[in-house]
């Protein structure tokens, strides 16, 4: 792999454009090309982020011979066909959460990446976040003790047109598949994995889940109790509890730049952990890294993991009665 990872990216919505510009911010990579389904969109958004190369369709940039790696940035029920699409033209992928609609997607994905030997890691950004970096450094070296407890919550208030891709289960839509998956992905990333799950959730006229809580019992005994929501506006915060004191990252989690640690007999300290530029940049250096040092996954998140969560998540929906399309097909 040559020095600068050369990057396309598929889709032109909202996530593309930030993650163009997180790009910007690391020197060992480069917006290389872009991809829409129409000419006009991949013009218009080449122009926005400074490219040439913009294809009228995503088959043409995963075929672009310029290219190392593509970030798939669709909506979810697409990530699986864009990823397996990429893969089969023989680059390394970069796929926004959730990772894909189901398991059995995720399974056909991950095959294929080993047996093309292909880099492939779902987007999880704040598992890379230097407040969560240094979480995880604190837990592993015991400042807290034994990690009993962990409390997540990402929710929202949203108020957009009932066809927006949110509300909208053709388009994945609900909490769960669009927030849910971080305070599930944050508890698996520190208390380990997940034995059991309880969830309950409020579901919208279209069928989509306005709000879903769930509980987690991890393999070591320990609980989680997370939530998210698209109808209700939540602090969006991170608490980690163990035998010899508490960790908090402070709210939002997703973009702190601090964490706090209150040892049981002693002195809270707040630790200062600024992230760069949007902070979207820290999962582009971890990717860049596994491609120089040939790995087909990132240790911190792992094709395993993401197995995990779209594990989890499937049996969150099969308790709430939350489908998808992609559910009926074989
Ligand atoms: N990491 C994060 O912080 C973060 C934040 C927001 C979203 N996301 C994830 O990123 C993905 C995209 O979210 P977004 O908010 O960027 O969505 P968005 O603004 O709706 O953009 C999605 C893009 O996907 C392309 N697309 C392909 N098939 C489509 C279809 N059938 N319907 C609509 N668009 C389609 C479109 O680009 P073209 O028309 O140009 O092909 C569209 O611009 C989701 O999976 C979401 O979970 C992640």
């Amino acid at each position: 792999m040559q020095q600068i990872i050369r990057w396309g990216i598929l889709g032109t919505g909202a996530i593309a454009r930030k993650f163009a510009e997180a790009l910007r911010d690391v020197p060992e990579a480069r917006l290389a090309a872009v991809a829409s389904r129409t000419s006009d969109n991949a013009q218009a958004f080449g122009k926005h982020v400074g490219v040439s190369r913009c294809h009228g369709s995503y088959q043409d940039l995963a075929d672009d011979t310029e290219v190392d790696v593509i970030y798939i940035a669709t909506p979810h029920p697409q990530h699986a066909e864009n990823t397996l699409m990429c893969l089969q033209a023989g680059k390394a992928v970069l796929c926004e959460k959730p990772f894909t609609m189901n398991l059995r997607e995720a399974r056909a994905a991950i095959e294929l990446a080993r047996q093309k030997n292909l880099f492939l890691m779902e987007a999880m950004w704040t598992r890379f976040l230097p407040a969560i970096a240094e979480a995880k450094r604190m837990v592993t070296s015991g400042e807290i003790g034994r990690v009993q407890q962990c409390h997540a919550d990402f929710g929202f208030s949203f108020n957009a047109e009932p066809t927006h891709r949110l509300y909208n289960r053709e388009l994945g839509g609900g909490a769960l598949l669009d927030v849910g998956i971080y305070p599930l992905s944050l508890a698996a990333y520190f208390l380990g994995a997940i034995d059991s799950v309880t969830a309950v959730s409020q579901l919208g006229d279209a069928g989509a889940d306005m709000q879903t809580a769930f509980t987690l019992r991890h393999q070591s005994g320990a609980l989680s109790s997370c939530a998210c929501a698209i109808n209700a506006e939540t602090p969006t915060e991170l608490t980690l509890a163990g035998d010899l004191g508490y960790l908090r990252i402070e709210a939002p989690f997703y973009a702190s730049q601090s964490l706090t640690v209150v040892p049981m007999n002693g002195e809270g300290r707040t630790v200062p952990c600024p992230y760069i530029g949007n902070g979207y940049c820290h999962e582009v250096m971890e990717v860049t890294r596994c491609l120089r040092e040939g790995l087909i996954e990132s240790p911190i998140m792992s094709h395993n993991e993401s197995l995990a969560l779209m594990a989890c998540l499937d049996l969150i929906r099969e308790q709430v009665g939350l489908t998808y399309p992609p559910d009926l097909r074989g």
